[in-house]
């Protein structure tokens, strides 16, 4: 889950060594970007997410009993638990694993234990889903190891349960969509309310996508989520008022907010007005990409960040001025603070003949402004979660 990246054939040795014989399944689950479409997805708009080479890779294999053995090995760590008896972990990390099989069995499915080491290279805490990577890998290898005959979007939906119940985070259904349904030089866009996705083209053999990552975690993130959350219910209801038919800020329109301006409180009707101008912009962007308007769609993203920074209020000054570092630089396209907010990455669409460059300039910027050294994540976008063959 952290820094260096341990691979298949290292994952697959460590197996070996502890539990006396080979997985009977690897399983990659990467992590995930999102190009456009930040708060939007618990609020039925629409997203724009995609996997990346980032990833968690498992091996695994069942056992003929209750028991679940699992090797963390970024972390050197362990955890045994048995399916019948899951207790949240003081440990964190189990807590995703059990978490997934909790839902699986709340569907009636009934897997077996496990023996099980994953590890990799999604760096933690910088908003790139580890979290999802290591839900999906696990539903994924335990659907088809144990049979479970689960669609794509059951397992989707179970891991987001876990973590919104086993864990209590209370995510959108974004990080896990992408993780498992993502394609390679494609962005999915994906109708949070109808959770139907269509897959536009995201490939260019002139601009890479780079994450600035901030180093910065700010622990309010998790409250001031679900405070936006609630904000957006607000406005939600003050807007039912006046037409029924809306369920989520998904159906409000930009004229519906401003007519009611005065009604909400300030704050309820800047949340609102960005996360309807989100949604418009996810559209457009998404017209961009089929015209190979790579410029136009970087615009967006600037566009996007401006939202998130003075209307959603989910920014914070060091991810403000890593963006702010690019506005001038013709080597970048777009640039904006990606995910959850108050910390984490930014996500940069840079000409691939500067990419060294732009690394330097960043890195010393970010030195200077905040005395803290830049990770830059050069990413490639991948496949969704599926089994390596070996
Ligand atoms: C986090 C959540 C997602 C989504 C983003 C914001 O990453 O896990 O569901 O809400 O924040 O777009």
């Amino acid at each position: 889950m952290i820094a260096q990246q341990p691979s298949i054939q290292q994952i697959a040795t460590v197996f070996q060594e502890q539990f006396g014989r080979r997985p009977e399944l690897l399983v990659r689950g990467p992590g995930r970007i999102n190009l456009l479409g930040e708060h939007t997805d618990y609020n039925g708009g629409l997203v724009l997410p995609a996997s990346i080479d980032k990833e968690i890779i498992f091996a695994i294999a069942r056992r003929p009993d209750s028991t679940c053995r699992v090797v963390a090995e970024n972390l050197n760590q362990s955890h045994t638990f048995s399916v019948n008896e899951l207790k949240k972990s003081p440990k964190g990390w189990p807590n995703y694993l059990m978490g997934v099989v909790d839902e699986i069995q709340k569907l009636g499915r009934k897997p077996g234990g496990f023996e099980l080491v994953f590890g990799g290279n999604i760096p933690v805490g910088a908003g790139l889903s580890s979290s999802a990577a290591l839900e999906c890998g696990l539903a994924f290898g335990l659907n088809q190891l144990y049979d479970l005959n689960l669609e794509t979007l059951d397992m989707v939906k179970l891991c987001q349960r876990a973590e919104n119940l086993f864990v209590g985070v209370n995510c959108g259904i974004m990080d896990q969509f992408a993780s498992m349904f993502g394609r390679e030089q494609s962005v999915i866009q994906l109708d949070c309310q109808s959770l139907k996705h269509q897959y536009f083209p995201f490939q260019s053999e002139d601009y890479s996508l780079i994450l600035c990552d901030s180093g910065v975690k700010h622990s309010l993130g998790n409250s001031e989520y679900n405070t936006r959350r609630e904000e957006c219910e607000t406005g939600v209801a003050i807007l039912r008022k006046y037409d029924s038919g809306i369920r989520s800020l998904r159906d409000a329109s930009l004229e519906l907010v401003e007519a009611h301006r005065d009604e909400m409180p300030g704050k309820v009707y800047d949340r609102c007005r960005y996360v309807v101008q989100e949604i418009q912009r996810v559209r457009e962007a998404c017209e961009y990409l089929l015209g190979d308007e790579l410029a136009a769609f970087g615009r967006k993203m600037y566009e996007t960040h401006d939202g998130l920074q003075h209307q959603y209020e989910v920014s914070c000054p060091e991810l403000d001025f890593l963006v702010d570092q690019t506005r001038q630089d013709d080597a970048v396209l777009g640039s904006r603070m990606m995910g959850g907010g108050f910390g984490g990455c930014t996500i940069n669409i840079v000409r691939r003949d500067q990419a060294d460059a732009f690394v330097a300039r960043m890195t010393a910027a970010y030195q200077e402004a905040y005395q803290i050294a830049l990770k830059c994540y050069p990413v490639r976008i991948t496949n969704g979660t599926s089994a390596i063959q070996g």
